[in-house]
């Protein structure tokens, strides 16, 4: 392999959400020389409480600000001497995608005029009971989220056959782990069975989701900065489908013994709700490609991974008060009644 790519000082975009901080963690320690500049909005989805353990480190620095501020960004580009951006920053929750579109194209879109994109495998569309995504897959986005993610990526495959400028584009699967925001579905149960409250399962539950663990996804992210080819394109995958309604009662059971709960007692919360319109029916991706040219292979178990991440929120309830005030109250309360 020819020798990889060693940058002094990166720009993270969204890093205060939950791939982003997840992956400044992450890089922070393998890469001990690198500086990490941090450019987020810190709307809803981004909380400072999530870079807490590097907050102290001489190496990381704050911006907070807009990346279509294109000013702001040439400026930390030209200051800090950027030698590669990682661009985590969007909007990512579908549901709120199908009620408010436009915030989506506008920081999904025009907010990605970058370098390393961290997209999606949505923006494929949706597979039938068999198949996997490849990075030859048409992309087929069928919400307005998904849609903004493969704008983007074709704008990042504009920018280097236009002007040679050097891209790399990753698309991952369904991520979980510790500081997800609690709209996602694996937080949102483990939030929810906590508080005794219904857990609204969309549809017939039978949708399948390919789940990797975030620090799985953070380590894919540095192996394609690093020896990634510019202008390639790179699936990320857990090779770990999972129906969502056996995420559920996973989660459910886990919960019922670690919470002193008797055994069925967290299904009894399962409330079967009107299906998301346009609901995607299966992802899957094949990530050969990451593992073939890149020697990159997940290193959790599912069952440790979930393990893990419930103990996780059990742990950080504060956190948890703290990023479902406000705002998100607002929103959940308007989606779910109050429930
Ligand atoms: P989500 O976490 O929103 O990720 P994505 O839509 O990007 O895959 O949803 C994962 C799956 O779980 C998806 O099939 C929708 C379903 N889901 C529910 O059934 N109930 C819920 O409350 C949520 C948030 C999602």
């Amino acid at each position: 392999m020819t020798e990889s790519f060693t940058p002094a000082s990166v720009l993270v975009t969204g890093g205060a959400g939950f791939i982003g901080s997840n992956f400044i963690h992450h890089f922070l320690q393998t890469n001990p020389a690198c500086r990490v500049i941090n450019l987020d909005l810190l709307t809803y989805a981004g909380n400072l409480e999530n870079l807490k353990g590097v907050e102290g480190d001489p190496r990381y620095e704050f911006v907070r600000g807009d990346i279509c501020d294109s000013k702001l960004v040439a400026a930390i580009l030209f200051r800090e001497k950027i030698d590669a951006v990682i661009h985590f920053a969007a909007e990512s929750h579908v549901d709120r995608s199908i009620t408010g579109p436009e915030i989506f194209v506008r920081t999904n879109v025009l907010g990605t005029q970058v370098f390393l994109q961290v997209s999606t495998d949505e923006v494929y569309g949706s597979l039938g009971a068999s198949g996997l995504f490849t990075e030859t897959t048409p992309l087929a986005a069928n919400s307005p989220y998904s849609a903004s993610k493969a704008g983007a990526d074709l704008l990042v495959r504009a920018y280097q056959e236009t002007y040679g400028f050097p891209t790399l584009n990753t698309r991952c699967s369904n991520n979980y782990g510790p500081y997800q925001f609690p709209e996602k579905l694996i937080p949102l149960m483990i939030h929810n069975i906590i508080a005794e409250k219904p857990l609204p399962v969309y549809g017939d539950g039978l949708n399948v989701r390919d789940w990797l663990h975030v620090k799985d996804h953070s380590r894919a992210v540095e192996a394609v900065l690093k020896n990634g080819v510019p202008g390639g394109v790179y699936n990320v995958g857990g090779n770990n489908e999972w129906r969502n309604i056996d995420i559920v009662n996973l989660v459910c059971d886990m919960l019922d013994s670690k919470l002193g709960r008797s055994s069925g007692s967290n299904r009894a919360l399962i409330t079967f709700v009107k299906d998301r319109p346009g609901h995607d029916r299966r992802y899957a991706i094949d990530a050969s490609k990451m593992r073939n040219d890149l020697g990159w292979e997940p290193f959790y178990t599912f069952e440790r991974g979930i393990e893990e991440t419930i103990s996780w929120y059990l742990d950080n309830q504060e956190w948890v008060r703290e990023v479902t005030s406000g705002a998100y109250r607002d929103y959940y309360e308007k989606m779910y009644g109050g429930r």
